[in-house]
């Protein structure tokens, strides 16, 4: 699926700030500074449209975009950077569990991961709480043109494991820089969303 609009909702504090309606909804997780707002301006070409940031933590809040007039991608508050208070790190963590525990559109969650490094234990309990949850998940490694060509099955073979990931669960290593693999992501990111936003939109025409 190719992004033809790409639209900013809400940056919401609280579930009451959510957008209603039951529209596919995608959401990317992951440690932060991995690159979860850069993944969502590459992906639909805009430079801005997320707030990207070299201050860990930038991602405060739980932003709504609003894709091709069908679809959500949500970008979320990042976990596990050291440098914040624990009540700053609690309210973090509240703000990510509101989100997964009542979304009910949720339709797949895209957990991200350095490409470079062998995930934390911070990553490794994400991808086991999304599993627990029964939503779909992709896996992506961030900064991919950071790799030299001889490291990326090495390093995606060190995440899968470390993970523990399912073998029917897919890796993507992807650039937000090159968008080395946009094609891949997209494909991934959208499948089987487009069928359900257009069964939607009929639902509600009549
Ligand atoms: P929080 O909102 O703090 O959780 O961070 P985030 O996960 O949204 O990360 P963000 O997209 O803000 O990117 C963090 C830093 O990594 C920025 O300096 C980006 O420019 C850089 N970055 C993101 N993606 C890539 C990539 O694919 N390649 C390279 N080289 N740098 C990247
Ligand atoms: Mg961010």
């Amino acid at each position: 699926m190719e992004i033809v609009k790409s639209d900013f909702l809400i940056s919401a504090a609280s579930r009451a700030q959510y957008p209603a309606g039951d529209r596919p909804e995608v959401a990317f997780i992951g440690r932060s500074n991995v690159g979860k707002s850069s993944i969502i301006n590459s992906l639909t070409n805009r430079k801005a449209l997320a707030r990207v940031s070299n201050t860990p933590g930038r991602t405060r809040l739980v932003n709504f975009f609003l894709i091709n007039d069908s679809i959500h991608l949500v970008d979320l508050p990042g976990y596990g950077y050291a440098k914040v208070s624990k009540t700053e790190r609690a309210n973090l963590e509240r703000i990510i569990t509101e989100y997964f525990e009542h979304r009910r559109s949720l339709d797949k969650v895209i957990l991200l991961v350095d490409s470079r490094h062998k995930p934390t234990p911070d990553d490794v309990g994400m991808y086991s709480y999304i599993r627990r949850m029964g939503i779909p998940c992709l896996v992506i490694g961030t900064k991919l043109d950071k790799l030299k060509r001889n490291e990326i099955r090495k390093n995606e073979k060190v995440i899968r494991e470390t993970l523990g990931m399912h073998p029917e669960d897919r890796i993507i290593m992807y650039s937000s820089l090159s968008k080395e693999n946009r094609e891949a992501v997209l494909e991934e990111t959208f499948q089987g969303l487009t069928e359900k936003a257009e069964a939607g939109e009929e639902a509600s025409d009549q």
